[in-house]
C-alpha cells in the first residue's frame, strides 16, 4: 500500500487543485507531523515549520510569504504556479488601465456625492462630464516592467487594444519571449520605459534590488499625466513619493492592488485588497499546478518548477 502522506493546509485551497493529489492522502487545516504544507496567502516567516515538511507548495506566483531561504538551507523544495493567473491579473491590469483612462473611480465618487432631485442630480453630471473627460487607450502607450507570464500577456492584449508596447526585462524567459508580440518595443532599461509610457505596468518579484524600484528620482522620469499601475507587489513602489508626483500633478492616477494608510483616501488613487489572482479560475489553476508538482515530488521525487 502506496504511503499516505499527509497534507496540511494553511489557507483554503481549490477543490479541483485538491483533487489531484493522490486518494490516499490525509488532507487537512489541522495535522500534526505534516509531510508537505500546501498554502496561498498565509504568512509562514514567524511559523515553526514542523521537521516532518519535506516541501511546500505555494498556490499563487509568488514566494513572498514562504521562508524560501531557510527550506533551501534544510534543501527542501518551495513549489510555486508561475503563469497559473496571468489571465486573472492581465484581466484587471486591463480594467485599472481603464479606471485610470475614463476617471471611473473618482466619477462614481461625484455620482455618490450627488444629493437631491434626479433633475438637479442630471444638470449636476454636466460638470462631471467635464472633469472627469478621459483618454482612449489606442495610439497611447503602454511601458510593461517584467516580461514574465503576466506581462507578456499584458503586453499582447495591450496592442490588441491597439496601444504601443514598450517592455523591459533583464532576464526574459524563453516561453515569454515567445509569446511576447513582435510589436512589442524592447527598452534597455526601466528609465527608458518609464520616459515614454502613457501607462507603466509593473510585473516584477519583491526583492532586495526591485523595493522602492519606483521612487521620487524615477517618477521625476515619467510623462506627465500619466497612470502608473502595480499589481505586482507593494514594496516595488514608494508610497510617498508616489503621493507626492500625484499631488504636483505629475501623474494622473496611481492604480494598486494594496492598502496602504499612505495612499487612503487620496482622490487619485485606486487601491483594490489583493484582487489580481482571486478569480475561481486562477485559484483552480494555480491549486492544480501546484498538486500535480507536489504529488510528482512526494511520489517519484521529481523536482519541477521549485
Ligand atoms: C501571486 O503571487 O500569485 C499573487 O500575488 C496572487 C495571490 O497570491 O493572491
Amino acid at each position: 500500500m502506496a504511503e499516505a502522506r499527509k497534507i496540511l493546509t494553511l489557507n483554503a485551497i481549490s477543490a479541483r487543485g485538491l483533487a489531484r493529489l493522490p486518494e490516499h492522502y490525509v488532507v487537512g487545516g489541522d495535522l500534526a507531523d505534516p509531510d508537505a504544507i500546501l498554502v496561498r496567502s498565509a504568512n509562514m516567516h514567524e511559523m515553526e515549520i514542523p521537521t516532518s515538511v519535506c516541501a511546500i507548495g505555494r498556490a499563487g506566483a509568488g514566494t513572498n510569504n514562504i521562508p524560501v531561504k531557510k527550506m533551501s538551507e534544510r534543501g527542501l523544495p518551495v513549489f510555486n504556479a508561475p503563469g497559473a493567473n496571468a489571465n486573472a491579473v492581465k484581466e484587471l491590469v486591463i480594467a485599472g488601465m481603464l479606471m485610470g483612462a475614463r476617471n471611473l473611480v473618482p466619477a462614481l465618487k461625484f455620482v455618490e456625492s450627488l444629493d437631491g432631485t434626479d433633475e438637479a442630480m442630471h444638470k449636476a453630471t454636466e460638470a462631471g462630464k467635464k472633469q472627469f473627460a478621459g483618454m482612449e487607450l489606442p495610439g497611447r502607450t503602454l511601458g510593461v516592467i517584467g516580461l514574465g507570464a503576466i506581462g507578456s500577456h499584458i503586453a499582447e492584449a495591450a496592442i490588441r487594444l491597439g496601444m504601443n508596447v514598450v517592455g523591459y526585462d533583464p532576464a526574459i524567459t524563453v516561453d515569454a519571449a515567445w509569446r511576447l508580440p513582435s510589436q512589442v518595443k524592447r527598452a534597455e532599461n526601466v528609465d527608458d520605459v518609464l520616459r515614454t509610457a502613457d501607462f507603466v505596468t509593473l510585473h516584477v518579484p519583491l526583492l532586495d534590488a526591485t523595493r522602492n524600484l519606483i521612487n521620487a528620482q524615477r517618477l521625476s522620469l515619467m510623462r506627465s499625466g500619466a497612470v502608473l499601475l502595480n499589481f505586482a507587489r507593494e514594496g516595488v513602489v514608494d508610497n510617498a513619493a508616489v503621493i507626492e508626483a500625484l499631488d504636483a500633478g505629475k501623474l494622473h492616477a496611481y492604480i494598486c492592488d494594496f492598502p496602504a494608510n499612505a495612499l487612503k483616501g487620496h482622490p487619485k488613487v485606486v487601491a483594490l485588497p489583493h484582487l489580481g489572482a482571486s478569480t475561481e479560475e486562477a485559484e483552480e489553476n494555480c491549486a492544480v499546478m501546484v498538486a500535480e508538482q507536489l504529488t510528482d515530488y512526494l511520489e517519484n521525487g521529481n523536482i519541477l518548477n521549485s
